[in-house]
């Protein structure tokens, strides 16, 4: 900015005018919309979409910024502050179309900031912040942005997700604030229930709070995620992905709340954040390939999962997932890859290691027999898997130190166990043996306890045909 003032003051006070034009005509509009009507929701509304569709025309110039706001100086390009599209901050009134015309305004132009500033909560309805969109947009939430707080308020159409981030490229939400999803009501089943019975065809679901659909390229940094009704932050079918020093938090007795979730998403690194929920801290589910997440701090909750994969017979397909130097407490496992009965597909080339757990569960598990309900038909089909290396997995257990319960009909191949050191927690009632069922792999040490040694098949143990077969519907 500077520097185009100094070397360029000529279309600096061109810009300047431009500005003072626009302030006028948007003075007129707003008055002569007063007289035309006199109920004050309607004149809000039709004065956000005639400043936001109106100003982005004179690109590139297109900060809007007519009314003095708190928090942001008009006169910066390329910035597009909430405020100026009509927000009202006060976390009561309905903010979403103003956040829309922002993003849609910023969208047009590139280059440029969507400003959600600091001191502010802003109440916005399930939306989809829609791309293709000229490069490098980033969203700056240093505010808060809430979500309804009652289920009964979601539109039913929306229950998949809160923040629906659509055909995204280049693109980074950043900032101090938080996205809050104020998932307290839909933690309580019974009210939602008593929602979903009412209208018959609601599917049993709880929306996520952002989710980026189909983007390539997003970073999500320096944010806080809190109480979602559900998964907290979810990439399907997305690439490129960094997600950096963020923190997740949702309160300890909220049930099923995902921290992330991954679904068809390839690259993605997850870096230096502090996740903590009900659920699983990061979740990979089918399709992701060549994922990379380190330096989590998770608990309590259910830890870091692949899958559950497979669910009714479907096939499944994960490949070269790197977990590394992550810190656990209180979970109820560790790292854990879970299948149903039935599917098809591989999980391949799984590298966990530098995990350190405390008082967890069950940190090293394999469950190919993962299921719901309380019984489960036994099938002769699964999801095979190969190639899962276990390094330095260290710290403290309350239940047992490893349990590995492959599938008896395709056993699990290539698991290598080195430098496991686990020994029981003081807070374990009496714990249980390491388990391998149908597992093939080497172990190296150190491993305690030493059970772990013996408990492992060796040799190959493949029936290579049949998992050949497996793997071509990869
Ligand atoms: C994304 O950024 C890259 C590198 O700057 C650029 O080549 C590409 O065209 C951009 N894509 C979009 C859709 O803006
Ligand atoms: C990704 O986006 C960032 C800015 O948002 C840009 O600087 C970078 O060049 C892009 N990279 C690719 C590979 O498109
Ligand atoms: C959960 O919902 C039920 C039914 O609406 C209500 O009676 C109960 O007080 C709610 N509990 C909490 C903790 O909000
Ligand atoms: C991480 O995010 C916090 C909160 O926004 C910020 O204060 C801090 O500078 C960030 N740290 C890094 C290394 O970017
Ligand atoms: C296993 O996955 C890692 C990480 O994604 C990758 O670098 C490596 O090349 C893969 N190995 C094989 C044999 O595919
Ligand atoms: C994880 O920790 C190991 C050992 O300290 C280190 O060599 C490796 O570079 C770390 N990985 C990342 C991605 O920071
Ligand atoms: C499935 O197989 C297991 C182990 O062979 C057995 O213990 C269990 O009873 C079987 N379950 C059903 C529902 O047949």
């Amino acid at each position: 900015m500077k520097q185009f003032k100094q070397n360029n003051k000529a279309s600096t006070v061109l810009i300047l005018m431009l500005f003072l034009i626009m302030f006028l005509f948007a003075l007129l509009i707003s008055s002569v919309d007063a007289r035309k009507n006199h109920n004050k929701k309607n004149k809000a509304f039709k004065h956000h979409k005639q400043r936001g569709q109106g100003s982005p025309a004179p690109a590139p110039a297109p900060a809007p910024a007519p009314a003095p706001f708190v928090g942001s100086d008009p006169t910066q390009l390329g910035i597009f502050n909430v405020f100026a599209f009509g927000a009202k901050g006060d976390g009561i009134s309905d903010d979403s179309k103003a956040l829309q015309a922002a993003f849609e305004a910023a969208c047009k132009v590139g280059w440029a900031t969507i400003e959600v500033p600091s001191q502010f909560k802003f109440l916005i309805q399930p939306i989809t912040l829609e791309g293709p969109c000229k490069p490098h947009l980033v969203l700056k939430i240093d505010g808060t942005l809430l979500a309804p707080p009652k289920v009964g308020s979601w539109p039913k159409s929306s229950w998949f997700q809160w923040l629906n981030l659509k055909w995204i490229q280049n693109f980074t939400i950043q900032g101090s604030g938080a996205i809050d999803g104020q998932g307290y009501a839909w933690w309580n089943l019974s009210q939602v229930h008593h929602i979903q019975k009412k209208s018959k065809c609601i599917p049993d679901m709880k929306p996520t709070a952002l989710r980026f659909y189909e983007s390539y390229n997003v970073t999500v940094r320096d944010i806080r995620i809190i109480n979602s009704p559900l998964c907290h932050l979810k990439f399907d079918n997305s690439g490129s992905i960094q997600v950096n020093n963020i923190t997740i938090t949702s309160p300890e007795d909220s049930p099923n709340t995902d921290g992330i979730h991954l679904q068809n998403t390839k690259d993605v690194e997850i870096q230096h954040s502090n996740i903590a929920c009900g659920d699983d801290c990061v979740s990979i589910q089918t399709g992701c390939s060549n994922v990379h997440v380190h330096h989590i701090n998770c608990g309590p909750g259910h830890g870091i999962s692949l899958g559950s994969l497979g669910k009714d017979k479907t096939v499944a397909c994960v490949k070269d997932i790197v977990v590394e130097n992550v810190t656990m407490q209180n979970t109820l496992s560790g790292v854990r890859i879970k299948t149903w009965q039935g599917g098809v597909g591989t999980v391949r080339n799984v590298s966990f290691s530098n995990i350190q757990v405390t008082d967890v569960k069950v940190p090293i598990m394999i469950d190919q027999y993962y299921c719901d309900k309380r019984r489960c038909k036994n099938q002769t089909e699964a999801v095979a898997i190969t190639g899962v290396k276990y390094n330095q997995i260290v710290g403290t257990f309350s239940v047992q130190p490893i349990h590995l319960a492959c599938s008896n009909g395709v056993p699990c191949t290539n698991v290598d166990l080195i430098d496991i050191q686990l020994t029981p927690s003081r807070s374990s009632l009496g714990f249980q043996q390491a388990l391998c069922w149908n597992t093939y792999g080497q172990s190296k040490a150190p491993l305690v306890p030493s059970s772990i040694d013996y408990c492992l098949r060796r040799g190959g143990g493949f029936h290579s045909e049949l998992t050949k077969s497996m793997e071509y519907s990869c």
